[in-house]
């Protein structure tokens, strides 16, 4: 089957529309995706459109159907879009031009570096870990890895070297794509030193490429390390033409990405091909209700899922042209996100609370001359957005004119969840609102009954699979299975609780596991607990979330020290911090850091975290029971401690 794509008839345009559609998901799933997966190119049409239970877990879709993501998100709108921009790209300085790919440029670039991949041995199957700044180079190795049938694995510019060689051994990665540097604000990320320092522990990969873009001083490595610019050098000599696109089954993995959880180790999620294309392109056209021509500008690093989401596949498969920005929302000022819209004349903002909040503090005056009469649409992700953000963003960004999609969703879903569309649906400050059709979500109470009725509240969980949703932890089926679908028998568990108001909206109050929402990144406290305690002289740590202004949620760590602070307490937290550094990366460092001399246990060991979190928060008297605790007397001692 070989269809071509014109135009989006599941685009839903009304609310009446929306109910509508829901009610058919919700009464025949498959007969719903089937509809919409017809719209896209497959080399063969599946036998049957899903296949699941959630006991192993086991879920797949589009069984037995056969195509590759890219040819839907670049050759086939060839034809009709050739040269119209696929990306637009803004550099971190903006006295740099911008560049701009039309999807035949786009196309020529990705099937030239296939040919440097496979000519480097990449082979379908094969991990490929990609750690690079926001460039197009970055879309080109993701997209190609894509094509050549290679799993991508794109780890986040600010992770350490030892988070980036833990995933990449996990992931069994045999080739890495890099840069030499990448610029972020007033920062040059050695990028490649870093990866150097990584690859030390990694015996097992055999080839490095090294994209060229800060001109920082790089080792070459002889035999392991080449240069993008040589390697694409040579292919153009030999001339070899477009690369067609290595046929994929609809499971065959498409990528994997790292996310914390409540354990010390990061889990490998993986998405494949035929899902996850046909979920990111379908929440992609509704959520955001985009028209042929606009400019999408999604603020998010392709290191994490948003990124690959909502900057590349989803845009790329709509046809639509996608804004990638190399830099930071307040570098060189805080007016850059509206200066970018003003010069490109985006229609479509997609940011992060965080973002936002850090903009409020900078007040109005970074809007001033600025034209931002080209946005249609603003939309959140990542973190709960307090209502005095909700109305910043919807009055000064939007003008009060573009409504404002906050969309829930995780890495594990792939795509948008629960969100209002665009000017379709209702919007309410600080609710994700309702549904997507073919999401069914439900709350429960701790022991997994379900909360029905609504103006109740509970732990969120998802009925019915969807089409992009998780389909293993790499490596560790067991790891998904325990994570996900053990706590509540049947049902996948999100982490998250919500309450869903009388007129049943659903508004996303946070996690309700021991994972931090540290600026819109996951962290797990576990994970940061475990680099707290690889500092000399820590004997133990615990690590909690507290309300941050800015950041959403700070982490806040309890530490209990052995060794001697020598002259200064000052100095012993920045060790520890610079250990988290190292181990995970900046982004994990804590916020706060409390000496203590013993922790709030249980007999049987266990920290209260609860009576540790009503710390952070500032809470200095009232712990409720802890008759439990081994020493109560610890409460008291922590709560009167200095940070
Ligand atoms: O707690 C929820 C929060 O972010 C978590 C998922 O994080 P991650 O996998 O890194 O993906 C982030 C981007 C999709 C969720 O479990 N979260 C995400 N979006 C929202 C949100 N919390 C409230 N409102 C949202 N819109």
């Amino acid at each position: 089957m070989y269809l071509a794509f014109m135009s989006y008839p599941y685009q839903i345009t009304s609310y009446s529309r929306y109910r509508e559609e829901y009610a058919r998901s919700e009464q025949d799933p498959e007969a719903f995706w089937e509809d919409i997966a017809s719209h896209f190119i497959w080399r063969r049409k599946w036998d049957r459109v899903l296949d699941w239970n959630f006991h192993e877990p086991h879920v797949k879709w589009f069984l037995g159907g056969r195509l590759n993501i890219t040819e839907n998100c670049l050759d086939r709108h060839l034809r009709e879009k050739g040269d119209t921009p696929a990306i637009i790209w803004e550099p971190n300085n903006p006295e740099e031009f911008s560049r701009e790919l039309t999807y035949r440029e786009l196309f020529d670039q990705v099937n030239r570096f296939c040919h440097v991949l496979v000519r480097n041995g990449v082979k379908k199957g094969d991990r490929v870990c990609i750690y690079m700044g926001m460039t197009p180079e970055l879309a080109i190795a993701v997209l190609a890895c894509a094509r050549a049938g290679a799993i991508h694995s794109v780890i986040f510019g600010g992770f350490s070297a030892q988070s980036i060689a833990d995933r990449i051994q996990d992931a069994g990665a045999e080739y890495v794509i890099t840069s030499d540097g990448a610029y972020r604000g007033g920062k040059d990320i050695p990028l490649k030193q870093v990866m150097d320092d990584a690859l030390g522990g990694c015996p097992g990969v055999k080839r490095v490429i090294v994209a060229m873009r800060t001109r920082t001083p790089v080792s070459m490595m002889k035999g392991r390390d080449v240069w993008w610019e040589d390697e694409v050098a040579a292919v153009d000599a030999i001339a070899p033409g477009n690369f067609e696109a290595v046929e994929m089954d609809s499971e065959d993995p498409l990528f994997i990405l790292y996310t914390s959880g409540s354990t010390g180790k990061p889990k490998g999620v993986v998405h494949t091909h035929g899902g996850y294309m046909v979920y990111t392109h379908y929440t992609f056209i509704n959520v955001f209700q985009y028209q042929p021509g606009e400019i999408h500008y999604c603020t998010a690093d392709i290191g994490w899922i948003t990124g690959h989401s909502y900057v590349l596949y989803g845009p790329l498969s709509a046809g639509a042209t996608t804004l990638m920005f190399e830099g930071i929302p307040t570098w060189p000022d805080a007016g850059r996100f509206w200066q970018i819209i003003e010069r490109h004349r985006v229609h479509i903002l997609y940011t992060a609370p965080t973002a936002i909040r850090s903009l409020m503090s900078f007040g109005t005056g970074p809007f001033e001359g600025r034209d931002l009469s080209s946005l249609r649409v603003l939309g959140t992700v990542g973190e709960p957005i307090n209502e005095e953000a909700w109305h910043w963003y919807h009055q000064h960004a939007g003008g009060g004119r573009c409504p404002v999609v906050d969309t829930w969703w995780q890495t594990e879903t792939g795509g948008v969840m629960i969100s209002n569309l665009a000017g379709v649906t209702p919007q309410k400050p600080a609710y994700a609102t309702l549904p997507l059709p073919g999401v069914h979500p439900l709350l429960v109470d701790e022991s997994g009954k379900e909360i029905t009725g609504n103006g109740v509240s509970g732990n969120l969980c998802i009925r019915h699979p969807w089409p992009s949703m998780i389909r293993t932890t790499y490596g560790d089926h067991e790891r998904c299975r325990q994570n996900y679908f053990s706590t509540y028998p049947l049902l996948y568990f999100t982490g998250d609780g919500a309450l869903r108001d009388g007129e049943g909206y659903y508004r996303i109050t946070g996690r309700v596991d021991d994972v931090l929402n540290v600026s819109g990144h996951r962290i797990g406290t576990a994970e940061v607990e475990n680099a707290i305690n690889m500092h000399t002289g820590v004997v133990e740590s615990a690590v909690v979330g507290y309300p941050h202004d800015i950041k959403g949620q700070g982490i806040y760590a309890f530490v209990l020290f052995s060794g001697h602070h020598g002259s200064d307490e000052e100095l012993t937290r920045r060790d520890i911090l610079q250990t988290v550094a190292r181990v995970i990366g900046p982004i994990a460092k804590p916020d706060k850091i409390q000496f203590v001399t013993g922790l709030p246990k249980t007999r049987s060991g266990k920290i209260m975290r609860r009576i540790l979190r009503k710390i952070a928060e500032g809470e200095r008297e009232q712990f409720g029971d802890t008759t439990t605790l081994l020493d109560p007397g610890v409460v008291g001692e922590i709560a009167s401690g200095k940070i």
